[in-house]
């Protein structure tokens, strides 16, 4: 394991007085994570994105808080160190308060999460409100929030005329007053994240809403050729583990049929007076007529 520190809320409220750029990425299991820790990522999101990258979904909707609870813990054994955010999934925050408290509590209790994150702006202040309170710290979530997809009417930018545009100042405004530790903004023109940054006392992180946040999002699916169904135009591809993968499944096949795998070195055998004694075994057992 590394020699890291845990990244406390304190460290990263430094890195934003010093303008030093926060990173943060989605993980979903125990060795991404791994590499993750490695790699010195000071936050984590345990995303409900895990619906669409890991099982499969169309949408974030079918995702329970026992999907979110069994990821968010193979992430925390992966990564230790990172601040880590459990993603309220939907219908576990938005009923009442008691019942954010109460899952927001799970993350914590059982995953060994460090906060958590919802989405939504001036109507979700009570339950940011009863979750501060509970002293559980919250991420909030603004612009694209895909949860309200269908309302949103589709994965599209956020936040175009200045009316809506308005909006998510003024509900980023909310959040920050209602307690939250950093907000997300995703996909919101880069001017609008620029202004909300500008203004803001806590960390604002950027998917898709351009380089004047404190900080950055990518999702790790994206990044590395991961998700057969689609590429966002905000994601940049560090690398095609994707590729990488089905050329290996594929070549596997090919030795599997034509008989290369396994080698002489992949597999075990006994000395050859054993098998003899083997064979003698069995033919004294058999029944002789
Ligand atoms: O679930 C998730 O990964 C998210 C990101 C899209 C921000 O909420």
């Amino acid at each position: 394991m590394s020699e890291r520190k845990k990244v406390t809320l304190p460290t990263l409220f430094e890195k934003m007085a010093k303008g030093i750029p926060l990173t943060m990425i989605t993980c979903y299991d125990y060795p991404m994570a791994y590499l993750v820790e490695q790699a010195g990522i000071d936050m984590v999101l345990v995303g409900d994105s895990l619906g669409m990258t890991i099982l499969g979904y169309d949408s974030t909707l079918p995702v329970t808080m026992d999907d979110m609870i069994r990821h968010a813990q193979a992430v925390r054994r992966g990564t230790p160190n990172a601040w880590l955010i459990g993603d309220m999934p939907y219908m576990s925050y938005q009923p009442s308060d008691e019942l954010a408290v109460l899952n927001a509590g799970r993350f914590m209790a059982e995953a060994g999460c460090d906060g958590i994150k919802l989405e939504g702006g001036q109507e979700v202040v009570p339950r940011v409100r009863a979750i501060v309170a509970a002293g559980i710290p919250v991420m909030g979530h603004l612009g694209l929030t895909p949860q309200s997809v269908s309302s949103l009417g589709g994965f599209r930018l956020q936040g175009r005329s200045a009316r809506q545009a308005k909006k998510i100042v003024d509900d980023a405004k909310a959040l920050e007053e209602a307690g939250v530790m950093a907000i997300l903004l995703e996909l919101v023109p880069d001017q609008v994240c620029g202004l909300i940054t500008e203004r803001a006392k806590v960390p604002i992180i950027s998917l898709g809403s351009g380089p004047h946040a404190h900080g950055q999002l990518l999702i790790f699916h994206d990044m590395f050729g991961l998700y057969p169904k689609f590429t966002p135009k905000m994601a940049k591809k560090y690398g095609d583990a994707g590729k990488v993968i089905s050329d290996g499944l594929r070549q596997y096949v090919e030795e599997v049929t034509s008989r290369v795998f396994p080698e002489p070195e992949r597999y075990f055998r006994i000395k050859e007076e054993e098998y003899a004694e083997l064979l003698r075994l069995l033919e004294q057992d058999a029944p002789h007529n």
